[in-house]
């Protein structure tokens, strides 16, 4: 075509240059609009009903970029593909503006002719107003999407996803040097839903790297938490080295089931044999598998209600109920979700214990969503705990530390958990927007003898120690701080808005007090603002503080105590202030 309007241009005299340069642009505007209703990129939907309209999907692209409005209700979306429903999603679809957008990924259907069903949520709208929101002026293809950074509280040297919704971490587990961490996902917004299991990898615990969602939907459900273990002496039969990922399938139960990978944990292949285990209550999930070496099998522990169910397998694959435990055990302040049981050796002696880990819904120790714990023995069927029944054990004191469980397979004999950093009390309206929420740093778990009983150590994972910079004297948005500290003082953490966060330590209470109080972005809700309290023994404290933007945790360096929670400061802080007896240095991280 230009070459077309060079040649009659050549000879033209002033005017009809204009003429042949309107023709031109005449020319571009139509080939333009030809060869985008061609490749079919205008988005024309067929408006059915007020709450119903289809799109005939342009598969050429890579993405269909949907644009989302978080105050709207859930719409749902089936792609439909020779008159199956090949995916189905809950998305809160802008109706008259776009917080964001996410990818709808088309490749899959790529050349075929594919159909967006679209049922739209709201009431007493007609053929016409459905046709008049903004949806289908903001809906776009695309060949690319953009995850890079959007969020000034995103923060450096803790796990977040790249955009969208993450909750519990799931199906941890080590193997030829990478950890993998699989967690509760929604590609499809940054508010809980669709629920899928993304996939980050790491090689020093502190930097991740994300790949391509593990697990999607399927027709038994959502997938919600779960654990992976490798399979090294091939009892499955899917080979030495296959990955067995245990997830529970939401759907109208929640059911067991099993998905393989053969290539390392990248991609998955459902069990046609799922769902492995069923039960009998609707809250029955998160199924962890360890292994049971005393008996030569592998065993899986699930939430059930306020209880926890044991089960065993020699394949991996069947599985049979072995023992129930919790009537009458620790707190039940909410729902039992996310066990973990896992055989540790007690430090200085040469007993083993078992460690239950019971994640709780509500009723923690500050409040929300907590991690309880049991330490005992267990023969395969019955976990016996030490100590009183009445007893309650708490992980962590912080409000944002959930859904903790541990890597399988972690090398030199280690037990490595990673925590969900919210609480389920305000976790859907924490003040950001490409993504939404945080992972802990790892922690090693150990045992020790404590006054005749048995006690867990929380630490950081030896890795945070390498992450460390060399000191300096100014604070940064992520660091370390130790803090040696004589008796009672307060560390005090300020910015330039007059905001500040507040550690007092009480030695003659015996306490620790985080006061975020005046650290927030307002209006999360009012169970986010708080005092959050953990005992603390002793006179003496050497204390490990992990800054990052958007979170503090505090560990005890003897283990004794971790309090782990989350802050939004309009403005990082540039201040550190101690009253007492406080000597604290500062190492960057990032
Ligand atoms: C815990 C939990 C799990 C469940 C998952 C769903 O936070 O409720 O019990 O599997 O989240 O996302």
């Amino acid at each position: 075509m230009p070459r077309i309007v060079s040649l009659v241009s050549r000879k033209a005299s002033a005017a009809s240059r204009i003429v042949s340069l309107v023709t031109e642009a005449a020319f571009i505007l139509l080939f333009t609009l030809m060869t985008c209703s061609a490749w079919g990129d205008e988005i024309a939907p067929s408006v059915l009903s007020g709450n119903h309209a289809m799109l005939r999907l342009n598969t050429a692209h890579k993405y269909l970029l949907l644009p989302v409005e978080e105050r709207t209700d859930n719409d749902r979306l089936t792609v439909i593909v020779g008159g199956r429903a090949e995916q189905t999603l809950n998305v809160r679809l802008a109706t008259t503006k776009a917080d964001y957008y996410v990818p709808l990924e088309l490749s899959a259907w790529q050349g075929k002719d594919a159909l967006l069903d679209l049922h739209i949520s709201g009431s007493g709208r007609d053929v016409k107003a459905l046709s008049d929101i903004a949806l289908w002026k903001l809906l776009k293809y695309s060949d690319t999407f953009d995850t890079s950074n959007r969020e000034r509280l995103r923060p450096l040297y803790h796990h977040t996803p790249l955009y969208g919704w993450m909750n519990d971490p799931n199906g941890m587990f080590y193997a030829g040097g990478k950890w993998h961490l699989y967690y509760q996902y929604n590609p499809y917004g940054s508010l809980w839903e669709n629920m899928s299991w993304g996939h980050a990898v790491s090689s020093d615990l502190v930097h991740w790297k994300e790949e391509p969602i593990a697990l999607r939907p399927d027709a038994l459900g959502t997938v919600f938490s779960g654990s992976c273990v490798v399979d090294s002496a091939n009892v499955s039969g899917y080979g030495a080295g296959a990955v067995l990922a245990f997830y529970t399938a939401a759907g109208e139960s929640q059911t067991q089931c099993v998905a393989v990978s053969r290539d390392g944990g990248m991609t998955f292949t459902r069990y046609p044999g799922n769902p492995v285990i069923t039960g009998d209550v609707p809250d029955f999930r998160d199924p962890k598998v360890f292994r049971d070496e005393e008996r030569g099998r592998w065993g899986l522990v699930l939430a059930a209600g306020q209880e926890v169910r044991f089960y065993a397998s020699e394949d991996l694959l069947h599985w049979r109920e072995t023992g129930r435990f919790g009537k009458g055990y620790g707190s039940h302040g909410g729902v039992w979700e996310c066990p973990d049981m896992v055989r540790m050796k007690v430090r200085g002696t040469g007993e083993s214990k078992w460690l239950l880990i019971v994640n709780i819904g509500d009723g923690g120790p500050n409040g929300g969503s907590a991690t309880q714990y049991f330490i005992g023995d267990f023969d395969g069927s019955r976990f016996v705990p030490e100590g009183r029944p009445e007893d309650v054990h708490w992980m962590d004191y912080g409000k944002d530390h959930y859904a903790t469980v541990t890597f399988s397979g972690a090398p030199d004999g280690r037990h490595v958990a990673l925590a969900w950093m919210s609480n389920w009390q305000y976790a859907n309206a924490v003040p950001t927007r490409q993504y939404r929420s945080a992972n802990s740093i790892a922690r090693d778990l150990s045992l020790v003898k404590r006054d005749g009983s048995t006690a867990l150590c929380v630490e950081p994972a030896p890795e945070m120690l390498r992450a460390r910079k060399p000191a300096t004297k100014q604070l940064t948005t992520a660091c370390e701080i130790t803090a040696a500290l004589r008796g009672s003082g307060t560390i005090t953490f300020s910015n330039a808005g007059g905001e500040n966060l507040r550690l007092i330590v009480d030695s003659k209470a015996g306490t620790i007090t985080l006061d975020r109080t005046r650290s927030a972005i307002p209006a999360i809700n009012d169970r986010y603002a708080s005092r959050i309290t953990a005992p603390l023994s002793g006179g003496r404290y050497n204390l490990r503080l992990f800054l990052d933007r958007t979170s503090l945790e505090v560990f005890d360096a003897d283990g004794t105590m971790a309090m782990t929670n989350i802050i939004f400061p309009t403005a990082p802080y540039t201040d550190l202030s101690v009253t007492g007896s406080v000597k604290t240095r500062i190492y960057p991280i990032d």
